[in-house]
């Protein structure tokens, strides 16, 4: 995918939308080369890149830094940036001076999370020519008042609210939005009625495209194993096994061999 008109394509060509976060550049390379078709340069890599235990430690200098890198392992493919923590709370023009930095780095797009107390930002940046995801359900950066990381929208009061949210993003310009741990019979009821495309991360089969963490679904964080998530290869076991074999080498004498000599 190039441009966000590739996004409203899909949708009407009924095409499944695969998107992968990305930190770095080769990971960024490597995920061009299997086809995927979009990339997210996600605040999660404060978990799974910087190691702490939230999202909320982001910064726009920290997220363009990792944008730019992606940017250079995939030149040609769609990159969504990720808004970290208050970004979008401290009025238009501070959003618009973040946002404009990781368009700056890279990305041709930024996602914002939630729609409550900041849908005038989410239009004033679309006005001002940076297309927008919306980001509906499970909202990590707001953990600490949710209290974990729980399905959302699982009551009738919750799911009406989530869906009026969607309208509410789709009417004030979101190109598409990520919906996160949310049931699958509201995502169905939500990508039904939305025209935008919704790209789903713990919210069932019914979306227009899936998300996943590029580390969780590579198996390359072997203690988290949610159920959203399906370990598509054992990439700590592959780790582990080619550093083993390198120590060992190395303390046996028999690396580096004369070829690997000068
Ligand atoms: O930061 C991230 O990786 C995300 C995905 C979970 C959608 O927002």
């Amino acid at each position: 995918m190039k441009t966000v008109r590739d996004f409203a394509s899909a949708k009407k060509d009924c095409r499944q939308i695969v998107m992968s976060t990305a930190y770095d550049a080769w990971s960024a390379r490597l995920l061009v080369e299997a086809g995927v078709d979009c990339l997210l340069v996600g605040d999660s890599a404060m978990m799974v890149v910087h190691g702490e235990k939230d999202t909320l430690g982001a910064t726009v200098e920290l997220m363009a830094v990792h944008t730019r890198a992606v940017r250079r392992g995939a030149p040609d493919l769609f990159i969504v940036a990720d808004m970290p923590f208050l970004s979008v709370r401290k009025g238009k023009a501070h959003a618009a001076g973040a946002a404009g930095a990781l368009l700056r780095a890279g990305a041709q797009a930024v996602k914002i999370e939630g729609v409550r107390g900041h849908l005038d930002v989410i239009q004033h940046l679309v006005e001002s020519g940076i297309p927008v995801m919306g980001h509906l359900g499970l909202l990590p950066q707001s953990v600490n008042v949710l209290g974990g990381y729980a399905v959302q929208g699982r009551d009738v009061a919750a799911a009406a609210r989530l869906q009026q949210e969607a309208a509410e993003l789709q009417d004030a310009g979101a190109f598409a939005t990520v919906l996160e741990c949310v049931p699958q019979r509201l995502s169905r009821i939500v990508t039904h009625d939305l025209d935008i495309p919704t790209i789903g991360i713990g919210a069932g089969r019914h979306c227009n495209g899936q998300v996943l963490v590029f580390h969780d679904f590579l198996g390359l964080n072997p203690g988290f194993r949610p159920r959203f998530v399906r370990r598509f290869a054992d990439g700590a076991a592959l780790v582990r096994t080619g550093a083993r074999k390198y120590a060992a080498a190395v303390r046996a004498g028999k690396f580096p061999a004369p070829r690997e000599s000068f």
